[in-house]
């Protein structure tokens, strides 16, 4: 059906990219990675030493020392995968808020990013992948085949995250989240390292008004 080998999608804070992702991958039967939980399972790993997260080279130091697991799903609770470290399985850990805080300080540290960034781009270029992230297009795989940047209005994106929330039977406030995902957005963008941006070579989709469905076959027909 396709001949594309490496797919890129990246998009700020809740824009449905892993949704989007996961799906496309199950129909290709491709490998779906979700690099985000990697910058939040390094934030939790921070937290759960009590490493201050604002002390960079500390931060820095767990990055490269920690062993991040990422497993086909054993447990049917709408999760994609396992994300374990030491033992721990800290799948719906790394979703919390208290993580949601910090992560984007995690994520702006150049040496958190060059430790995870290698791991994602061994991974992305045996092929047959779709990556999601802020950085896959313009630097994790600047060579992909196909590059996807979905975007939605903060608004949107903030009511996505609130009934996800809801779904799982987490209490949540729709004005926090909403602050939360723009304040996000803005650490993500403005950083120095691989700040989230569209690569000039990728296919912008505004989801605002689109379900995960007509973006999947959006999607798909690019694949055509
Ligand atoms: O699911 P959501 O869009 O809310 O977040 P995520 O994709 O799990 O990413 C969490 C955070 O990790 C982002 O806000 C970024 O700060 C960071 N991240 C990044 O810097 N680069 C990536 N490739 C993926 C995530």
């Amino acid at each position: 059906m396709t001949k594309q080998s490496i797919i890129a999608i990246d998009g700020p804070a809740a824009s449905g990219k892993s949704t989007l992702a996961f799906l496309l991958a199950k129909k290709l039967g491709y490998l779906y990675f979700d690099t985000g939980l990697m910058y939040r399972a390094i934030t939790w790993q921070a937290l759960h030493k009590e490493v201050d997260v604002s002390n960079e080279s500390e931060v820095t130091k767990l990055a490269n020392e920690t062993v991040i697991e990422v497993l086909p799903s054993s447990v049917e609770d709408g999760r994609p995968c396992d994300v374990i470290i030491e033992e721990q399985d800290i799948t719906w850990e790394i979703k919390k808020p208290v993580v949601e805080g910090s992560v984007s300080v995690v994520a702006a540290y150049p040496g958190v990013r060059a430790a995870l960034t290698a791991q994602q781009r061994r991974i992305g270029l045996r092929g047959n992948v779709v990556m999601v992230g802020r950085d896959i297009g313009t630097v994790v795989l600047p060579d992909a085949d196909l590059k996807i940047y979905l975007d939605a209005s903060a608004e949107e994106r903030a009511r996505r995250r609130f009934s996800e929330m809801q779904s799982r039977g987490e209490s949540a406030d729709y004005a926090q989240i909403l602050a939360k995902v723009i304040e996000r957005d803005q650490i993500d963008s403005n950083r120095e390292v691989a700040p989230l941006k569209p690569a000039s070579d990728a296919v912008v989709i505004n989801s605002s008004e689109m379900d995960i469905d007509a973006v999947l076959n959006f999607v798909l027909g690019l694949l055509k």
